[in-house]
């Protein structure tokens, strides 16, 4: 296939208003909010706001990772077209003269509240199945990055879909996003975001209609090398876990447990990978960046802040540490060794470019250790022991568990979190059941003499 990049610079060629019925119309109220280019820091364009009534120019994400992005999502929608003629209920036998079966229907109106740091890909995995399934959705994109949603909306139309079936709002969280979650007539909302927000949606579920609520939420996730691991692509594999993205991954691998075998090696290692990195961290439209700003100034600040809080507690800075310097939101490829549990770097979710690398003895130690978390949404051993590997994925408590390798999804496989990382399954088979209401028919057999 021969693909053409071309990436979008001028505000101009950009949609800013709201999509509802397929049509851009200005908000009621008026309202703008300003899109910041993370690379300057500075406002490149005003978008509607809704409250009540493209990728790397907004998000600073590298070029090349935000095509595959694109292409990722578009695998996703095709899988989901494939699943729009395939929704059926069961025959079900049961007790009595009754014929029982039942019918799979629409769940209804979809408020989809969607993250920045994967803007088309978010999109997708909630309106993909919404679509199959027979709802309509209206999708409320992060304040940071409103322009791809738009832009997606804008190819709804282009396509030929029926007014009135995706619906792009943007907005900021307490107001637009808000309103979606009281509003008596939506009847589930799907939401990719913060842990705090999720509880809030929750509450919001049950004050209200008793959405139906899916949650995908924060994440520390622990990558286990054991001693037999492959050491050099361990070390990669760890490295991409937590710095893919530039660390704005809600399943980054962002505790590394290395055995205390290999630890040395492995930190210094790690340590070369994160300044090869910094030798690669700048302008996104630069084919060869790997990394680029952070989404805003408010994220730059906390992964600062959560840096020095880990240089306070005594893990020890291998590399980076700080700001790349200059204009924008760049930070540089950090790596910590020497991380004790109890630090807060090893508890809470930096969502930055920063490796935590913590020393353990036993593969039974590391499984305790991975499991004492507040959040449970990936995982990952690097080992050769088959018995290693099935120990692991049986006592590990998280949604998706890898082995020797990381940040694998694919449109077929499941992905959502235990404990505090979520609600439901997204993504395959799975997520269908996030967007039907089961209807169960029971009805009376006549007899031949009655
Ligand atoms: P957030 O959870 O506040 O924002 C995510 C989405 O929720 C956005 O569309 C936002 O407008 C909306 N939102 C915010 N408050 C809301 C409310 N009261 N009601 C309804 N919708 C609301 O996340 P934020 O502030 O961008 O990032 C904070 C932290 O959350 C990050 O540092 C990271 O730790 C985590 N996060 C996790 C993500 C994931 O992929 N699981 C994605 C983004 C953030
Ligand atoms: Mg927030």
């Amino acid at each position: 296939m021969d693909i053409k990049l071309e990436p979008v610079r001028d505000p101009k060629d950009l949609h800013t208003q709201i999509f509802i019925n397929n049509e851009f119309v200005d908000s009621v109220s008026g309202r703008h909010f300003p899109t910041i280019n993370p690379v300057t820091g500075k406002t490149f364009c005003d978008v509607s706001e809704g409250d009540k009534s493209i990728v790397t120019l907004e998000m600073g994400k590298p070029f090349l990772q935000a095509f595959y992005e694109t292409m990722w999502s578009a695998a996703i929608l095709r899988y989901y077209a494939g699943f729009a003629d395939k929704v059926g209920g069961k025959t079900i036998p049961v007790d009595g003269d009754h014929f029982c079966y039942t019918r799979h229907e629409p769940v209804g109106v979809c408020g989809h509240i969607i993250p920045w740091n994967y803007p088309v890909s978010m999109f997708t995995w909630k309106v993909g199945p919404a679509l199959a399934c027979g709802c309509t959705a209206v999708v409320k994109p992060a304040e940071q990055t409103p322009l791809a949603a738009l832009h997606l909306a804008a190819l709804c139309k282009e396509v030929g879909f029926p007014p009135g079936v995706v619906n792009v709002v943007p907005g900021y969280g307490p107001t637009a996003g808000a309103a979606l979650t009281a509003h008596p007539d939506v009847d589930k909302v799907a939401f990719t975001g913060s842990t705090e927000v999720g509880k809030l949606i929750l509450q919001a579920s049950g004050a209200t209609n008793i959405k139906r609520t899916s949650l995908e939420l924060g994440g520390k996730s622990p990558n286990v090398i054991m001693d037999d691991a492959d050491l050099d692509m361990a070390v990669r594999f760890a490295h991409e876990a937590v710095m893919e993205n530039a660390g704005q991954c809600c399943m980054a691998g962002s505790r590394t447990f290395v055995h205390e075998k290999i630890y040395d090696q492995f930190v210094a290692k790690s340590r070369e990978l994160a300044k090869e990195r910094l030798s690669m961290t700048g302008d996104p439209f630069d084919l060869k960046t790997k990394q680029g700003p952070q989404v805003d100034e408010d994220q730059y600040k906390k992964i600062l802040e959560m840096i020095e809080s880990g240089k306070k507690d005594g893990a020890k800075l291998e590399s980076g540490g700080a700001a790349v310097g200059g204009d924008g939101y760049f930070i540089q490829p950090t790596v910590f060794s020497g991380v004790t549990d109890n630090m807060r770097i090893a508890k809470e979710e930096i969502f930055g470019p920063v490796q935590q690398i913590f020393k353990f003895k036993t593969l039974d130690e590391a499984i305790e250790r991975a499991n004492s978390s507040q959040y449970g949404l990936g995982a990952a051993i690097f080992t050769k022991s088959i018995e290693n590997a099935m120990m692991f994925t049986q006592g590990i408590r998280a949604g998706t568990v890898w082995v020797n390798l990381y940040l694998i999804l694919s449109p077929q496989a499941p992905f959502g979190g235990f404990k505090m990382s979520g609600l439901g399954r997204e993504l395959g088979e799975y997520s269908m059941s996030l967007y039907q209401e089961v209807k169960t028919v029971i009805m009376k057999i006549p007899q031949k003499n009655s």
